[in-house]
């Protein structure tokens, strides 16, 4: 089948697999997304012991479609099913580093924080999910700074002491020496603290433009071109579009890409 040339900032009504078996090699600097998680959804519901089977022939069409030292963000989580915790998620994170190829670069913890009480089962109240970070390659892009935060009271007061006395550790002859603060915060860390959104409704499953901005921001430069294969109600393409990147999604639903067009207008306006 003939490549044919992506066009950005667009939605494509259409099956992600569709979609990117036309793509040429080496299209994406991010793939960041949200698949259905198993059993979960009425929109797509993929048993758990085939989840893999499900995923593994996408995930090589993302690992194709992305350049050379290009980021896949893979947001999930094993859900609670029959009383037990499925293992499906490090069966499926084995596979996509054994199979496809794909390093792990990091797995974040996203702490949703304020979850609806749950007090059923025997286990405490289900508050973060994953966030997979793989690369093709090593060298991916990686933006610190603008995901700093401000240090706490205490973090500003440790300053103040030499390294030796902060770490109680002499393994550096530097022990004497005192550390400044980076101007503009606090290095990054990977627990990610990111409440659920409630301004925005039309989509079961979405996550926070927060949360996109983040991976968005961290790894990817301006003008570079961002996808979401699960588009979903269009979050994905809303971080994209306020931070300059450029977007594609690709989506099965049309009420959703209904309401990622409507979003995305709105973002539109709002920047200008
Ligand atoms: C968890 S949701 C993504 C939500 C999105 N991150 C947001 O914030 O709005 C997954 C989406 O994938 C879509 N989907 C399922 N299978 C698909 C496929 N093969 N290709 C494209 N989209 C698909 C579903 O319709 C659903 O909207």
């Amino acid at each position: 089948m003939e490549d044919f040339q992506v066009e950005p900032n667009k939605i494509y009504h259409k099956a992600c697999e569709d979609f990117l078996i036309r793509v040429p090699e080496g299209t994406f600097d991010l793939i960041l997304t949200s698949p259905p998680y198993a059993e979960m959804r009425d929109y797509v519901k993929i048993p758990a012991e085939e989840y893999c089977d499900w995923f593994i022939p996408k995930a090589k069409l993302f690992y194709k479609t992305l350049k050379e030292n290009g980021v896949f963000v893979l947001n999930i989580r094993n859900n609670v099913m029959g009383g037990r915790r499925d293992t499906y998620v490090y069966e499926l994170v084995h596979k996509l580093n054994k199979e496809v190829g794909f390093d792990l670069i990091d797995d974040m913890i996203w702490d949703k924080g304020k979850m609806l009480p749950n007090t059923k089962g025997k286990r405490p109240m289900d508050c973060w999910e994953f966030a997979f970070v793989f690369g093709k390659g090593l060298d991916v892009t990686w933006n610190p700074d603008p995901l700093r935060t401000p240090y706490d009271e205490r973090s500003l007061q440790r300053f103040e002491a030499p390294i030796k006395t902060r770490w109680g550790s002499s393994r550096t002859e530097k022990g004497q020496k005192k550390v400044q603060p980076h101007p503009l915060g606090c290095f990054p860390k990977n627990i990610l603290k990111i409440g659920s959104e409630t301004s925005y409704q039309g989509h079961p499953a979405p996550y926070p433009v927060k949360f996109a901005e983040w991976f968005v921001k961290g790894y990817s430069n301006p003008g570079d071109l961002v996808y979401d294969p699960f588009g979903g109600g269009g979050t994905t393409a809303v971080a994209a579009q306020r931070h300059g990147r450029r977007w594609i999604l690709t989506e099965i639903h049309e009420e959703y890409i209904r309401l990622a067009e409507k979003r995305l207008a709105e973002t539109q306006e709002a920047l200008f």
